[in-house]
């Protein structure tokens, strides 16, 4: 068997710990790896392509991003092409399929979040066999109960939660953190509850920035001095707009989200007369060392994909079922959000510590 494997979207911790599994994984069954680089577009130009040996994958089962480099951008049915002077749109999905037979490839492997598998499925329909791997700091595909990326996030910001602490107590200051997490609350809510925050607002449940002023005005009330409000850069006031820093361009699935922090700041401060400063975690939550939970996830993930592929199950994805990678298929799992259930054990232990939603 040859096969190949790619990273797409956005990158996220436990990226090459994947790789790593596929490619030992297969070299132990005798196969041959070949590395798609920077999302598929190694299959439009053979030059960006590499086979993948032990020696490749050495030592970096620890180390963040992606051998193989990726782009939020690399959508073949939809791609930027340059024509002359100008940038058009165009479907190259044709050519995708040439570069996949051109280099006798028997298998995809195609790493990444919800938009990276939409492609994985739409190319299984166009006959490529592959294999989906579920990664993402925002824990919001559907169909697997985590994704590796999202217990590092939550790591980074739960870290920067308690060293806002000293210097918030310190100086008797309300912080206000944005951290990311696109539609979904759930690197926020986790964080912010493991990381003591008086205030969690998330996309789930639109605030009301009265009732978070009351959280801070609480807090100074009973002599705590300071506040952390940790804010999904997803969250919304009742009735009023996503914050976005900028729009989507063409070639892009999303606009860029940001903003919320310095609002929610401005409001904080100017309604009750505290000291306020805002920070914006920002790419940091995507960087560096995956932790021993996505390390070990994202190896299973590897490891089962190519199980798949060796039992000849293409068109699935892996995902976490407790206590077991299943597979389930990718018409099941993508294009469907997971979003925080309202009703969920986590909305309620939050409550019960006194955390405000702002609701
Ligand atoms: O999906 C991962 C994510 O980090 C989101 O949390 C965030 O909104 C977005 O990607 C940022 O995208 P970019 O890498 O284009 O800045």
């Amino acid at each position: 068997m040859r096969i190949g494997v790619s990273t797409g979207g956005g990158d996220c911790p436990g990226l090459n710990a994947v790789i790593r599994a596929v490619v030992k994984a297969s070299l132990n069954l005798g196969w041959e790896v070949i590395g798609i680089e920077r999302g598929l577009e190694g299959l439009l130009d053979t030059r960006k392509i590499r086979h993948l040996t032990n020696k490749d994958i050495a030592g970096i089962l620890n180390i963040g991003g992606t051998i193989l480099g990726t782009t939020n951008k690399g959508n073949p049915f939809r791609m930027e092409v340059k024509e002359g002077r100008k940038i058009v749109i165009k479907d190259v999905s044709d050519k995708v399929v040439e570069g996949f037979k051109k280099l006798k490839l028997d298998a995809l492997v195609m790493i990444g979040g919800d938009g990276t598998l939409s492609i994985a499925k739409a190319f299984y329909e166009k006959g490529i066999p592959i294999v989906g791997v579920p990664k993402t700091i925002d824990n919001d595909i559907s169909g697997t109960v985590i994704t590796f990326g999202f217990d590092t996030a939550v790591s980074v910001v739960t870290d920067a939660l308690d060293r806002l602490h000293t210097t918030a107590e310190s100086h008797q200051r309300t912080m206000v953190v944005e951290v990311m997490g696109r539609y979904c609350g759930w690197i926020a809510l986790n964080s912010g509850i493991s990381g003591g925050a008086d205030v969690i607002l998330i996309p789930e449940i639109p605030f009301d920035i009265e009732r978070v002023c009351d959280k801070v005005r609480e807090r100074y009330r009973k002599k705590k001095d300071f506040c952390i409000i940790v804010a999904a850069e997803g969250a919304k006031p009742k009735g009023g707009e996503l914050f976005i820093k900028e729009r989507k361009d063409i070639g892009k699935e999303h606009p860029l989200l940001g903003g919320i922090a310095k609002w929610v700041a401005d409001e904080v401060r100017r309604r009750t007369k505290r000291e306020t400063r805002y920070l914006v975690l920002g790419h940091l939550q995507r960087g560096g060392t995956p932790t021993t939970f996505d390390r070990l996830l994202a190896t299973r993930f590897g490891a089962s994909a190519v199980r798949l592929i060796q039992n000849g199950e293409f068109g699935k994805m892996v995902a976490l079922i407790p206590p077991d990678i299943e597979a389930i298929s990718l018409e099941d799992a993508v294009g469907k959000l997971k979003t925080v259930p309202l009703n969920s054990d986590i909305i309620v232990t939050a409550r019960q510590m006194g955390i405000s939603f702002g609701d």
